[in-house]
């Protein structure tokens, strides 16, 4: 075996995984309330900017070759029913126009409105504190056609509720949106590994959990099932979330179904790395790159993931 592991050179030959810029995609934030960038403790590296920040950053990404940007925002006004997340004005909807008008990148709109709701869950609740599904997926195909209508280029909804792929295809499609293909979040983890984004993006629920909408963490037959509903209901790509601690999950799903898969690296993911080599305990560009080929390697067309900026400059100097 070792004639073949003697040169950097012969290695790279017979690499059977290779990881490319194109398909490494950056969560961005934008912050109606704030002026200047925000930083965030528990997510070094990771910066939320305001709505004038968009053509900075657009410039820095479409440097450095990533394939795309997931868009979220904060808005400056949360109510029950999350109106700004379905607002032409909204924040999100600014910031995907902005981007959109001063860059060529990619643009995929987040679609969920814990960021928007005053209770932090991801959809409209009921007297008892459960989310209403129907009511609230009604309101994901009036977030998606504003999503769209400011230019997103896909969009990407995170909520679990069910039936939500088929009601964002059809309001799209009776808005005059058919180019505007899903990302699904189809088989997305009851993860303790969303502690650090709900700092960034001010969207942990004030009572109750997420239990009751995502997928219990043991689950790879349900997790198969979510998927074969999205592919039923329309998704154009399917995706797996969190990615590291759920690369059997990404395997199985791209080995019995024929769409992109996408896997989303999460904060808990990034914020252990980052943890761990800030106190000098393991070599952060090495684990960066291991930790997204073991995630291709599973299957992944598509990782989504905070060092998207990083490595896709990391790659482009190795050539
Ligand atoms: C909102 C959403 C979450 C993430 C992406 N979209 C948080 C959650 O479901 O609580 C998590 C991303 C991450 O942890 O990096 N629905
Ligand atoms: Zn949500």
């Amino acid at each position: 075996m070792r004639r073949l592991r003697s040169s950097q050179k012969i290695r790279d030959m017979v690499a059977e995984t290779r990881l490319d810029p194109s398909e490494l995609v950056l969560p961005l934030f934008f912050d109606a309330n704030i002026d200047s960038p925000r930083m965030t403790e528990s997510m070094p590296g990771v910066v939320t900017y305001p709505l004038s920040g968009y053509a900075e950053i657009a410039k820095e990404l479409e440097e450095a070759g990533v394939g795309a940007v997931l868009v979220f925002g904060i808005p400056s006004a949360k109510d029950p029913v999350g109106s700004d997340a379905y607002s032409d004005t909204g924040v999100v909807q600014e910031a995907i126009r902005g981007l959109k008008a001063v860059s060529d990148l990619l643009v995929i709109a987040d679609l969920c409105m814990c960021e928007y709701t005053d209770h932090g869950h991801c959809g409209v609740l009921d007297g008892h504190g459960s989310v209403v599904n129907d009511d609230t997926i009604d309101l994901y195909g009036k977030i998606a056609v504003s999503q769209a209508r400011a230019g997103a280029d896909m969009v990407a909804p995170s909520g679990m509720m069910d039936g939500q792929i088929a009601a964002i295809r059809f309001a799209l499609d009776a808005e005059g949106f058919q180019d505007v293909p899903i990302m699904a979040y189809s088989a997305k983890f009851y993860s303790a590994y969303y502690g650090p984004f709900r700092d960034v993006a001010c969207s942990a629920p004030g009572k109750g959990n997420r239990a009751g909408y995502q997928m219990p963490c043991g689950n790879r037959r349900e997790a198969m099932r979510e998927i074969d509903m999205d592919v039923v209901e329309g998704c154009d790509i399917i995706m797996v979330k969190p990615a590291g601690p759920y690369l059997d999950i990404i395997r199985e799903a791209a080995d019995a179904f024929n769409l992109p898969i996408a896997a989303y690296q999460v904060s808990g993911e990034y914020a252990m790395m980052k943890a761990a080599a800030a106190n000098g305990w393991i070599d952060e560009d090495r684990v960066m790159m291991e930790s997204l080929l073991a995630i291709k390697r599973a299957g992944a067309d598509i990782i989504i993931t905070y060092y998207a900026k990083e490595a896709a400059r990391k790659l482009r100097e190795r050539r």
